[in-house]
């Protein structure tokens, strides 16, 4: 069967990696949450004080990039790869609301960009690939054989992602979650490099109203149609 290149893209909390994960699993392809990359060099920004919610140091940051490497290392028990900066485990920092709240901005910088961007782009180069993120099928893999879009409103993400931050056992607030998943919608959206929109070939799905079986299987049929 041909080998493809799958891209997700969309905006926060659309059940983007669920429908990834789903997809690399079912094809035996390899699965590369992009987000989880930029949340990571956020984190070691954080923790160098290059960034915080209303502060960027970019020139610090963008002068201590080559020292930031970052990894995914594949866990069987979880049975998706875990993010690593510098030989350390951050899968768990990564995903706390601080860290949300810094990543836009972070996720701004150029410099970031043009390096996780070659790092993907070599990540893919045999295909095979599901990727997710926001500029995958418009700056990572232009050519990629699926494009998927995927949108609902910031009220069913907010939610979704209060359930797994709550489930995580992070005290946050419903509206505090909605205000940075509108927040970072905005500055996704509105940045001068790489701004998250849909590719003109992407296919857009909305998931409101779709459960997670009903998107994979519609999903499924589309790749079946390519491969
Ligand atoms: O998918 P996520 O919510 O974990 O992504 C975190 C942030 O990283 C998101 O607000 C925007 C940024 N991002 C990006 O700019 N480009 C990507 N390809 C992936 C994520």
């Amino acid at each position: 069967m041909k080998k493809i290149t799958i891209a997700i893209d969309g905006f926060s909390s659309t059940g983007k990696s669920t429908l990834a994960k789903q997809l690399a699993k079912h094809l035996g392809y390899v699965y590369v949450d992009t987000g989880a990359m930029y949340r990571a060099v956020t984190f070691y920004a954080m923790q160098k004080d290059y960034v915080s919610e209303n502060h960027l140091n970019k020139e610090a940051l963008v002068k201590d990039l080559p020292n930031i490497k970052l990894e995914f290392h594949f866990n069987e028990t979880l049975g998706f790869a875990e993010m690593f900066v510098n030989g350390t485990n951050v899968e768990n920092e990564i995903r706390t609301l601080d860290v949300s709240r810094c990543v836009s901005q972070v996720a701004e910088v150029s410099e970031v960009r043009t390096k996780l961007v070659a790092s993907q782009q070599e990540m893919g180069k045999n295909k095979a690939i599901v990727m997710d993120g926001r500029d995958i099928g418009t700056v990572v893999f232009p050519d990629a054989e699926l494009k998927i879009f995927m949108n609902s409103s910031a009220q069913t993400r907010a939610e979704r992602r209060f359930d797994e931050l709550i489930e995580k056992g992070q005290n946050v607030t419903y509206e505090e979650v909605l205000q940075n998943v509108q927040e970072r919608d905005y500055i996704d959206t509105h940045r001068e490099d790489s701004p998250l929109i849909k590719a003109d070939d992407a296919i857009e799905i909305d998931n409101s109203t779709l459960t997670k079986e009903e998107q994979f299987n519609l999903v499924l049929k589309l790749v079946e149609e390519r491969v």
